[in-house]
């Protein structure tokens, strides 16, 4: 490529009047089992924003809905889960699932494989520890304290619901990448909750059998969380191809800690593109900048679009990775 590819984690969605559009009225999971509207909503970032990747438009709890959980995605709150899990007979609400019970999935990644010709498309999966919180907790925590509660004083319910989690995972990208795709992100958004030892103990085993069980796939595998200064080099460890950066740690200053191994992938601020274009332009040149120290560098924010941002900003922003980035 003459250029740093360039795609925004959160790209579809609330930042494209065509998808309200598109989607009033259809609840989210409602949504991400429709592969027409899965392939319209996917698509509709490519067009506008002609950005180097598309990425599913699906969400982390989708395969755990399919697990057998009672679970729903509530706008502005995020997922919710109707009876959490808390004790060892509550695992059995979370079955195993098998490429036909994200069918719906399959079929819309082979649609979008058609539709995108040379444009790469991404498939992801929530990663372990993250889905875990969700589960947990019965939704959105700030603090995480029942989950962290559950792997101090429970760690063999924890390796057993981590272990399922796992399991569910591979089956759920497995699908994705036997119907095309060409990368796969394990989403770990909320990992930087946890200190380097805990992440070492309780979670990068779970996270690395998801990871290492796709070594032979063929396909990059990109390894993001928020607030995760202190697990880059574990989060690296546990057999990704690239790590994914929030805005918190200089590119340069990742790779020095993830090796040389690595690629990496990131990490503007998604709160810059609120502030101008001049100001845009320069964060995204030092973002170019400190990316050059890696051995391969994605583009892209250091967490998803927020869904107030002006769409226009994340287009030019593209134009201006592709432009100063063959020069
Ligand atoms: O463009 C893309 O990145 C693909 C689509 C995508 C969605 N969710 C669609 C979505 C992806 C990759 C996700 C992953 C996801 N979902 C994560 C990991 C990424 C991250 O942001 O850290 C997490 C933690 C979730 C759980 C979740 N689902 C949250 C926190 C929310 C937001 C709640 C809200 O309304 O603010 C959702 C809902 C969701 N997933 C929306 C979208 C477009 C918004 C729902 C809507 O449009 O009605």
């Amino acid at each position: 490529m003459p250029h740093t590819p360039v795609w925004f984690m959160r790209q579809a969605g609330r930042s494209l009047p065509e998808y309200r559009k598109i989607r009033a009225g259809v609840g989210m999971l409602e949504s991400c089992r429709r592969p027409e509207l899965v392939t319209e909503i996917t698509l509709q970032p490519v067009r506008r924003h002609h950005v180097d990747a598309a990425i599913l438009f699906s969400d982390i709890v989708v395969p755990i809905a399919a697990a057998g959980v009672d679970l729903d995605i509530v706008a502005g709150t995020g997922p919710v889960v109707a009876e959490p899990i808390r004790a060892e007979a509550d695992l059995e609400r979370l079955r195993p699932i098998t490429p036909a019970d994200v069918d719906f999935v399959a079929e819309s990644v082979k649609l979008l494989v058609a539709e995108l010709g040379a444009t790469p498309l991404i498939g992801f999966a929530g990663a372990p520890f993250t889905l875990a919180s969700y589960l947990i907790e019965g939704g959105p925590s700030r603090t995480y304290l029942k989950t962290k509660a559950m792997m101090y004083a429970a760690p063999k319910l924890w390796d057993a619901l981590l272990s399922r989690l796992a399991d569910i995972t591979l089956t759920f990208l497995r699908t994705q990448i036997d119907a095309g795709v060409s990368a796969v992100q394990l989403f770990d958004s909320w990992a930087g909750a946890l200190s380097e030892a805990d992440y070492r103990e309780h979670v990068l085993p779970h996270s690395a059998r998801v990871l290492r069980g796709l070594a032979d796939a063929g396909v990059p595998r990109i390894h993001f969380g928020v607030g995760t200064a202190v697990l880059l080099r574990a989060m690296g460890e546990a057999g990704a191809d690239v790590v994914g950066v929030d805005w918190r740690t200089p590119l340069d200053h990742a790779t020095g800690i993830i090796g040389p191994d690595h690629a990496l992938q990131g990490n503007l601020d998604p709160a810059i593109l609120f502030a101008g274009w001049d100001v845009v332009r320069c964060e995204a040149d030092r973002v170019l900048e400190q990316g050059r120290a890696a051995p391969g560098h994605v583009f892209n924010l250091g967490h998803g679009v927020m869904p107030e941002t002006d769409p226009d900003v994340l287009t030019r922003l593209v134009a201006h990775v592709h432009e100063a980035s063959a020069r």
